[in-house]
C-alpha cells in the first residue's frame, strides 16, 4: 500500500531538520552565529527541562558541560567546581605523571564542605602568633585545631581565647584539650558525610566546628556549621552534583599519545599511567591530540581498549564522518570534534586547516549515529546560545575560554589598567608546548621555535566562581530548549530546526542600536 504522504508544512520551507539543512549546505562550512534555531510550540518550562547526558555505559552528567583539558582551565578545583555543579573536568597532561595522578585523587577524595586540609597551630606557639597569623592571611575565623609534629590531635584554639589580652600565653596552656574536643573517625562519615555532619550540628547545640580524624587519632578534616547549612540548602538545586557508583565526584583526564626515544608509541608509559589513573577511580580518559583520525591515536585507544574494557574513553579531535568510524572502530566511547574553533586556536591560519564548527559536528554526528558512540563539541563555544546549538548535535559540549577566567581555572589573577584577568593559552602555544603538550601537536617534546606553534597566550577577564558561570549557561540551555518544547536533550536533538542567518541577522541578533550600561551578567 502506498504511503500517505502528510502535507509539507509551510514552516518547514524555511526551518529545516539537521538531514534537510546541512547537506543543503554542503560546500559551505557553517559554525554556530551562521545559524539559528527555530521556535516550536512548547508546553515545556524552562526550568523544568532536564540536562542529564550518558557520554558512556556508566558515565552519566547531570549537565552536558566538560572543562576542558588545558593547563590554564582544569586542574583538581576546577575539576571538583565542574562535579559538583553537574558536569565534568578533564584534568590536563602538561605536568608530570604523579601529579596528573594526584589531581584526580583529590577530585575523587573531596568531600563536599569538608575542608580537607585546615589551617592548624602547634601547642608551642603562642596567640600572639596566631593574630599575627590571621592578620598577614587575613583570616575572617579564630578558631583551630591544634596538632602535634606528626599531626596527631591534642587539642581545638578555641576563638574565645585568640585575644590580644592573651598574645603572650602558650597555645598548650590555652586550648580545650583533645578529651574534650568533638571529633569523628572519618570512617563513620559513610555514602553522605555532609548528612552526618548536618545530624551532628543538631545534636550537639553550640558546637560549630566538627574534627575528623583517622584511627591513629590525626587530623583528617574540619567541617563548619555554615558550610553544612550552605550545602544543604544548595541540595535542593535542580542539577545534583555528578558521582560515580561510590558518591565519589566524576573526574576525566586527559591523556597523550606519546611516543619513546625510538619514535614509537611508549606502550608501557601510558599502560602504567592510564593504570594508575584508574586506580585512582578516573571515569574517564581522554586521549586528547589535535589530529585524532591518525594511527598514535587510535594505536593508544585499541591499547587502552584491549587492557581496561570498562573504562570510558574519549578521543580526538576529529571532523570527519571517517575519523568518528575509525575511533569508534578502534574502541573509544565519545568522540571530541573541533579542529580550529576555539577561540586561542590557530590551527586553521598555520595550518589551513580545520571546519566551522557547526558542520563538522553534522558531519560527525552522522557517522557517530550508525556507529553508537557519542559526541562531544569542543571548541569555539562563547555563550549559552552556542551551546544549544552544539547540543541539537552533540551529546556535550568542551569549554575552555569560558571557564579560563573563573577563581577555580589554574593561574594567578592580575591586574591591567584597573581590569582583572587571568592567563589563557593554547596548549599548542610555544609556552604550553614547551611544559609538554608538544605531543598533542604531533612534535617532539623538544620544542624550538622553528615549531610553529598553533595556539596563543591570552588573557580572560576574571569571570568569578564556575558556580555563577554555570549557573548563566544552565539557564541559557534551558531557556533554548524550552523555545524548542524540548524536554530533555533527546528531545532537543530530535526537534532542532535551522535557518542560515545572514549577516544583517546576525547584527539583529546581538544588541543593537543602543548604548549598552549593562551586560546580561
Ligand atoms: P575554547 O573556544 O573553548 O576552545 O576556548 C577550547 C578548545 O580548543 C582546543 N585547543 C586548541 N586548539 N590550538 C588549537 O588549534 C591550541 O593551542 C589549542 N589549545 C586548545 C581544545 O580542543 C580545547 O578544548
Amino acid at each position: 500500500m502506498a504511503a500517505i504522504k502528510e502535507p509539507e508544512s509551510f514552516d518547514s520551507k524555511f526551518y529545516k531538520a539537521a538531514d534537510a539543512f546541512f547537506p543543503a549546505y554542503s560546500s559551505l562550512g557553517l559554525t554556530f552565529d551562521d545559524v539559528t534555531l527555530a521556535t516550536l510550540y512548547s508546553e515545556i518550562l524552562p526550568r523544568d527541562t532536564q540536562l542529564d547526558t550518558t557520554l558512556a555505559e556508566g558515565l552519566r552528567l547531570n549537565i552536558p558541560v566538560i572543562s576542558a583539558d588545558m593547563d590554564t582551565v582544569t586542574e583538581s578545583r576546577m575539576a571538583i567546581a565542574m562535579a559538583l555543579n553537574g558536569g565534568m573536568g578533564l584534568i590536563h597532561y602538561n605536568m608530570p605523571d604523579r601529579q596528573q595522578l594526584s589531581e584526580v585523587s583529590r577530585v575523587k577524595n573531596n568531600v563536599h564542605g569538608l575542608i580537607q586540609d585546615p589551617i592548624k597551630v602547634a601547642p608551642e606557639q603562642l596567640i600572639g602568633d596566631v593574630l599575627k597569623m590571621m592578620e598577614e592571611r587575613k583570616f575572617s575565623f579564630s578558631t583551630f585545631p591544634v596538632v602535634d609534629t606528626g599531626g596527631k590531635l591534642i587539642g581545638l584554639l578555641s576563638g574565645h581565647v585568640v585575644k590580644p589580652r592573651y598574645a603572650k600565653q602558650k597555645i598548650s596552656d590555652a586550648l580545650t584539650p583533645r578529651a574534650q574536643v568533638q571529633t569523628i573517625n572519618k570512617k563513620e562519615l559513610g555514602k553522605d558525610p555532609i548528612a552526618r555532619a548536618d545530624k551532628f550540628f543538631t545534636e550537639h547545640p553550640g558546637i560549630h566546628k566538627l574534627l575528623v580524624v583517622d584511627d591513629q587519632d590525626s587530623l583528617r578534616g574540619l567541617f563548619t556549621m555554615s558550610d553544612v547549612e550552605r550545602i544543604t540548602q544548595e541540595r535542593n538545586a535542580q542539577f545534583k552534583p555528578a558521582r560515580d557508583a561510590h558518591f565519589r565526584l566524576i573526574c576525566g583526564a586527559a591523556v597523550s599519545a606519546t611516543r619513546n626515544a625510538f619514535g614509537e608509541l611508549d606502550r608501557e608509559r601510558i599502560l602504567t599511567h592510564v593504570g594508575g589513573l584508574v586506580e585512582r577511580g578516573v571515569d574517564a580518559v581522554a586521549v586528547s591530540t589535535a589530529h585524532g583520525h591518525s594511527k598514535g591515536v587510535g594505536d593508544t585507544v585499541r591499547m587502552l581498549r584491549d587492557a581496561f574494557p570498562k573504562l570510558p574513553i574519549f578521543a580526538g579531535n576529529v571532523t570527519s564522518a571517517e575519523g568518528v568510524e575509525y575511533l569508534a572502530a578502534c574502541g573509544a566511547d565519545a568522540i571530541k570534534v573541533g579542529q580550529g574553533p576555539g577561540s586561542i586556536c590557530t590551527t586553521r591560519v598555520v595550518a589551513g586547516v580545520g571546519i566551522p564548527q557547526l558542520t563538522a559536528l553534522y558531519v560527525c554526528a552522522h557517522a557517530a549515529a550508525k556507529k553508537k558512540v557519542t559526541l562531544l563539541a569542543d571548541g569555539g563555544i562563547t555563550k549559552s546560545g552556542d551551546i544549544v546549538k552544539a547540543l541539537t548535535l552533540a551529546n556535550a559540549v568542551i569549554c575552555g575560554g569560558l571557564m579560563a577566567g573563573c577563581t577555580e581555572a589554574p593561574g594567578e589573577i592580575m591586574e591591567i589598567g584597573g581590569k582583572l584577568y587571568k592567563q589563557y593559552r593554547g596548549m599548542g602555544s610555544l609556552a604550553a608546548m614547551k611544559v609538554g603538550s608538544a605531543a598533542r601537536y604531533g612534535h617532539s617534546g623538544n620544542v624550538t621555535q622553528k615549531v610553529a606553534p598553533e595556539g596563543v597566550e591570552a588573557l580572560k577577564e576574571v569571570a568569578g566562581s564556575a558556580d555563577r558561570v554555570l549557573a548563566q549557561l544552565i539557564g541559557g540551555i534551558q531557556s533554548g530548549m524550552g523555545y524548542l518544547g524540548a524536554a530533555n536533550l533527546a528531545q532537543l536533538r530530535q526537534k532542532a530546526r535551522y535557518i542560515r542567518v545572514s549577516p544583517a541577522g546576525q547584527r539583529e541578533a546581538v544588541p543593537h542600536d543602543v548604548v549598552e550600561l549593562k551586560t546580561g551578567n
